[in-house]
């Protein structure tokens, strides 16, 4: 389709040939002052920190035996994929995230999406939330935008604005899908019945095709009532019969090949109203077999409704910092799904935990923004998978959230901040290692006899076969007293001691669970607010563990996490064997290099901004084409494929390279 995927077929080797222009030129009248960055900071850049929790009064065992077997092992999960987290993202703020229109895409965003591509293969990306349920396709709104919200006319616990969208939206999602392997769901309006408005089926067949894995029939219905926006009587019938009601009104013509019909997720519940009991029990995974390619629910384990939007009582965050900090609560929560993770395995359907987080209404200041959350996302990943969902999406919403697990800096700053990458984005991208592409992962909670809540340690197969083991710390104990030494051994089921010589070891490190940016995974990092481009910083560092005795001993920082491959070649899966190494490439590179001109003071002061290195970091600026600069293009997008240094991509307007 794109240039991109053209040349790549062609001559994967050599120069690549296409352009993305990320943002425009928007020349800067009148830069923030630091004093307004200052006393105006937006929660998603708030640099405020709690007090990490104390040190567990009880003994913890730290030593803990990990004896793995080559096979016979009972208990693991069903195969599992490493995109099993993908993300979430609220539409209303597509338009800073993805980008501006479909040929202005967000060159971050394809790094961030191509970091777990490499790892995974490909990567699962939900456009939607409240704001789906409102939203309306419209021809063209003003100045060419792709989206537009009512602020006057909000609504619900989440003051929801209503939406209005363009297909370009759509374009946006398929041009990104020629850069990097995203997959998308969406969501059809669910609100209004009769008729339902069917304008995004439509586009979505049309314009996504393939790339489209499956469309969103209501979100969270059993909190209709609740909003207002069904009467008292609503059930799981009622969804029921407008989930047939739907598939009639697209039978006649919104659905054109039929793609829509056969990839509808159902039915989305919070759990707030309804069990998901009492939907299977309609019938509704039989009657609409044909249709529904995905069950899915929605969890968040609390919120932050009540310091948001004055719903409900207030919750203070450093209260409910234990709770993030402790494997139970993760058990707890997912308890009640183990059910229809079973159901869902006998009508040979996978079951997707559709949006979650660490808290609705924006998450926690100083939890969800803080390692603490690297950490939870983590265990509640891998105890996802052991629990048999196959898939989970961590939400993102804009500057006035806590939880994302990456920030596109507000679009009139665009020009000179970059952009935040979130403590569960690292839970992500690690979970895509700790899956890896082989399609046949299982995961197991290893039933550790005496192991502590906070220490929770799975094992990882593959057909069968251990070959990673991750294993979280929750502790805060700088002193090293509460540090972990798990002792791995391998054997075959007649008790031949198979353990290696050696394991390869990548840890997640910060100084505390409450630290707040530059974050290391194998020592490499994304950086603090407004510092990253989507592409790890630093060089990486795998530690050798030699194993002595029959037995490796592996050491794990309190707080940390580390991820044991048990293989050289788990290891080399893990990081290359999604596909080939891709980067995108921004330089800042305005009319005649200094048209956006930002005071160097200013920057001193703006959370750490990095102008001049990324400037300097990028690959396109000895290599411009000549005319770009004349356009007054202010970003340009430059494609490193398999360590081969591409040319700079022609622009639009200027033909292609
Ligand atoms: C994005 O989509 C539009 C509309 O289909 C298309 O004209 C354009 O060439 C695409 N842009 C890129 C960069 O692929
Ligand atoms: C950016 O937009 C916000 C909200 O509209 C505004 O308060 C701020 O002053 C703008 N900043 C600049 C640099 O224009
Ligand atoms: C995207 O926005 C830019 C700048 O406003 C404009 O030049 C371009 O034509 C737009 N592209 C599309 C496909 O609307
Ligand atoms: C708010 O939205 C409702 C429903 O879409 C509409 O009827 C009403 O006119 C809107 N109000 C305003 C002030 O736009
Ligand atoms: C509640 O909604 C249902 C379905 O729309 C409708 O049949 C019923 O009359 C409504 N009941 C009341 C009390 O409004
Ligand atoms: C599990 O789900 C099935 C199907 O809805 C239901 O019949 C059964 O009662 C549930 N069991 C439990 C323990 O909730
Ligand atoms: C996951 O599914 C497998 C295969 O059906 C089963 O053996 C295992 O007990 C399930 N795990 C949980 C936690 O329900
Ligand atoms: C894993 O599954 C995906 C999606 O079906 C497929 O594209 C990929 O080739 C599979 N990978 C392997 C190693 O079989
Ligand atoms: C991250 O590290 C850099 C470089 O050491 C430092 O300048 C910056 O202040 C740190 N950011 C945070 C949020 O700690
Ligand atoms: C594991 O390593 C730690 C740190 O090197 C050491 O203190 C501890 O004694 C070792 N444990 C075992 C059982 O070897």
């Amino acid at each position: 389709m794109g240039p991109l995927r053209l040349v790549l077929l062609l001559a994967p080797t050599t120069v690549l040939g296409a352009i993305t222009v990320y943002h425009v030129q928007q020349p800067l009248t009148a830069a923030p002052s630091a004093s307004a960055t200052a006393t105006s900071i937006p929660p998603a850049y708030n640099p405020s920190t709690l007090v990490p929790p104390a040190v567990p009064t009880d003994q913890v065992m730290t030593t803990i035996p990990v004896a793995l077997q080559n096979s016979g092992t009972v208990g693991m999960s069903i195969p599992q994929r490493g995109s099993f987290i993908g993300f979430s993202i609220e539409m209303s703020v597509t338009n800073q995230v993805l980008g501006k229109n479909s040929s202005l895409i967000q060159v971050p965003f394809l790094n961030l999406m191509a970091n777990i591509q490499q790892r995974a293969g490909s990567v699962m990306v939900r456009v939607g939330g409240n704001t789906q349920e409102s939203a309306k396709m419209v021809d063209s709104l003003p100045n060419g935008r792709i989206l537009e919200k009512d602020l006057q006319n909000v609504s619900g616990t989440t003051q929801t604005p209503p939406l209005d969208f363009t297909a370009d939206l759509l374009y946006l999602m398929r041009n990104i899908s020629d850069f990097v392997n995203v997959h998308w769901f969406l969501g059809t309006p669910w609100f209004v019945t009769t008729p339902f408005d069917t304008d995004i089926v439509t586009a979505a067949d049309n314009i996504l095709g393939d790339y489209l894995l499956g469309m969103q029939a209501g979100n969270e219905p059993d909190m209709y009532v609740l909003h207002g926006h069904r009467n008292d009587s609503y059930g799981p019938y009622d969804y029921f019969g407008e989930f047939g009601d739907f598939l009639t009104q697209i039978g006649g013509g919104a659905d054109p090949t039929g793609r829509v019909k056969s990839v509808l997720v159902g039915p989305n519940i919070a759990s707030f109203a309804w069990t998901l009991e009492e939907v299977w029990d309609t019938g509704f995974v039989d009657t609409y077999s044909e249709n529904l390619a995905f069950l899915a629910g929605e969890k968040y384990p609390n919120d932050n409704c009540g310091a948001t939007f004055g719903a409900g009582d207030v919750v203070n965050p450093q209260d409910v910092l234990p709770n993030y900090l402790t494997h139970t609560r993760h058990q707890a929560l997912l308890e009640p799904y183990l059910n229809s993770t079973m159901y869902a395995q006998t009508k040979n359907k996978p079951f997707l935990m559709f949006e979650t987080n660490t808290a609705s209404c924006g998450g926690f200041l100083g939890i969800s923004d803080a390692f603490v959350a690297a950490l939870w996302g983590i265990d509640y990943a891998l105890l996802m998978a052991h629990s048999n969902f196959s898939g989970a999406m961590f939400h993102l919403g804009g500057q006035n959230v806590y939880y994302n697990p990456f920030t596109a800096p507000p679009t009139n700053q665009s020009t000179y901040h970059q952009w935040s990458v979130g403590p569960l984005y690292y839970s992500a991208l690690i979970m895509a290692e700790a899956m890896g592409p082989s399609n046949t992962t299982q995961v197991l909670n290893l039933p550790i006899d005496g192991i502590s809540e906070f220490t929770p340690i799975y094992g990882i197969y593959e057909s069968g076969v251990p070959k990673r083991v991750a294993i979280v710390n929750y502790i805060n104990d700088p002193s090293g007293a509460n540090d972990v030494h798990a002792i791995i051994t391998l054997a075959n089921p007649d008790g031949t001691q198979t353990t290696p010589s050696s394991v390869k070891v990548k840890y997640l490190a910060a100084s505390s669970v409450v630290q707040k940016g530059n974050y290391t995974w194998a020592g490499q990092t994304f950086g603090g607010f407004f510092e990253s481009d989507g592409r790890p910083m630093g060089d990486e560092d795998v530690q050798t563990v030699q194993c002595a005795a029959g037995s490796c001993n592996v050491t794990v920082p309190a707080p940390g996490f580390a991820l044991v491959f048990l293989t050289d070649d788990a290891l080399s899966e893990s990081e290359n064997g999604g596909a080939p190494s891709v980067t995108f490439s921004t330089t800042i590179k305005p009319k005649g290099r200094n048209t956006v001109t930002v005071d160097p003071s200013l920057l001193a002061t703006s959370n750490g901004n990095r102008f001049a290195d990324h400037e300097l970091a990028g690959t396109s600026k000895q290599q411009k084409p000549s005319g770009a600069a004349a356009q007054g293009v202010s970003a340009l997008l430059a494609v490193v494929l398999g360590g081969v240094v591409g040319a700079l991509l022609a622009l639009p307007g200027f033909g292609r390279v």
